[in-house]
């Protein structure tokens, strides 16, 4: 190359090449690349043109060189806006893709929340401890020994036909009541309340082979049957509300004589009959009674000198009545539809 003519239609060139090259061009960092060819000092090709002066006659060298650095400049300046540009592009398409629309419903956080038969344990249990009771859990695999025969049921006695059971082997059986844990209560005074599993081979809409119990025991110095029912006026009053009632009615229990089963008046009608109470105005909640003297002696509890009263309720049972469940079975489903209704 020799004149300024030659030079000029290079770069006249070179620009149309920059500038259709450029058109294909979507990132900054393409344009970076694309620029360097004809940029970098050592190996662009505007850079190169400088070498070309040497060929040029003096008088045009000062011209020549302007012209390059003008080709330069001029291509600097083009990168500088197609870069601009595309930036400008990219952060409006990074805008775009990270909007968030803050009219869109949240997306709903779900908490979990006690199973009805622990919230109906723990409130029990509160309701006792605050009475001043203590709580033992006793094992659920039992000695024959402790589930009946302590408890004034031995063998053949026909009140073992009341609670179907679970034999593990001769001696040992899955409990079938908590109050299998009585005998194993410490010396009076006793105080003391005990949830746990209990298991009966019984299974229908409002019986399951697992299920759980809260067993009582009070053994002092002259305790009777009034104390029990103070106590369990206290109680149903304050799991089914102030103006529930309780009611005695005789039954049989082997470890309690007499032994009564509990009713309250119906929380849902006020005692009027309704269908939970079955038009009767009462439900029936636990058994209970005076501890039988066999029972106590059985503990090495001297009968002459003390007495106490005993209570045994169903946890599933009050869980069903009090948030009106009418199949047993649906407290052990974990259907998430139920148990998210019953949240206390
Ligand atoms: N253990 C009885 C049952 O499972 C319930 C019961 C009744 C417990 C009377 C007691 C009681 O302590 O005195 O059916």
């Amino acid at each position: 190359m020799q004149d300024l003519k030659e030079l000029n239609e290079v770069i006249t060139a070179i620009k149309e090449e920059i500038r259709q090259g450029a058109d294909a061009l979507t990132t900054s960092k393409s344009v970076y690349e694309f620029k360097k060819t004809f940029l970098d000092n050592k190996q662009g090709r505007i850079g190169l043109l400088m070498k070309e002066m040497r060929n040029v006659a003096n008088d045009q060298k000062a011209e020549f060189g302007k012209t390059i650095n003008g080709a330069k400049e001029w291509a600097n300046n083009f990168f500088d806006e197609l870069d601009q540009k595309l930036k400008e592009k990219e952060q409006q398409q990074r805008y775009e893709s990270e909007k968030i629309d803050i009219t869109m419903p949240p997306v709903k956080i779900r908490y979990g929340n006690l199973h009805p038969v622990t919230t109906v344990r723990n409130q029990l249990t509160d309701i006792f401890t605050s009475m001043g009771f203590e709580v033992y859990e006793g094992t659920e695999i039992e000695t024959d020994y402790y589930n009946f025969t302590a408890l004034n049921t031995p063998q053949d006695h026909p009140a073992r036909d009341m609670q179907d059971t679970f034999y593990l082997s001769p001696e040992f059986l899955l409990r079938t009541q908590t109050s299998a844990g009585q005998v194993e209560a410490k010396k009076p005074p006793i105080k003391v309340v005990s949830p746990g599993k209990v298991f009966r081979s019984d299974d229908d809409a409002t019986h399951s082979p697992m299920f759980s119990q809260m067993e009582g025991l009070v053994v002092d110095e002259g305790i009777t049957l009034c104390d029990l029912k103070g106590m369990l006026d206290m109680f149903v009053q304050r799991i089914f509300g102030k103006q529930t009632k309780t009611r005695l009615r005789p039954s049989y229990f082997p470890f309690t004589e007499p032994s009564v089963e509990v009713d309250v008046s119906c929380f849902q009608c006020g005692g009027k009959g309704c269908r939970l109470c079955k038009e009767t105005g009462w439900i029936e909640v636990l058994g209970a009674g005076v501890v039988n003297k066999k029972v106590l002696e059985n503990c090495g509890i001297d009968s002459n000198k003390y007495s106490g009263f005993a209570f045994g309720l169903g946890l599933e049972r009050i869980a069903m009545l009090k948030y009106g469940i009418n199949n047993i079975k649906m407290l052990f489903e974990s259907d998430l539809r139920v148990l998210d209704q019953i949240d206390d």
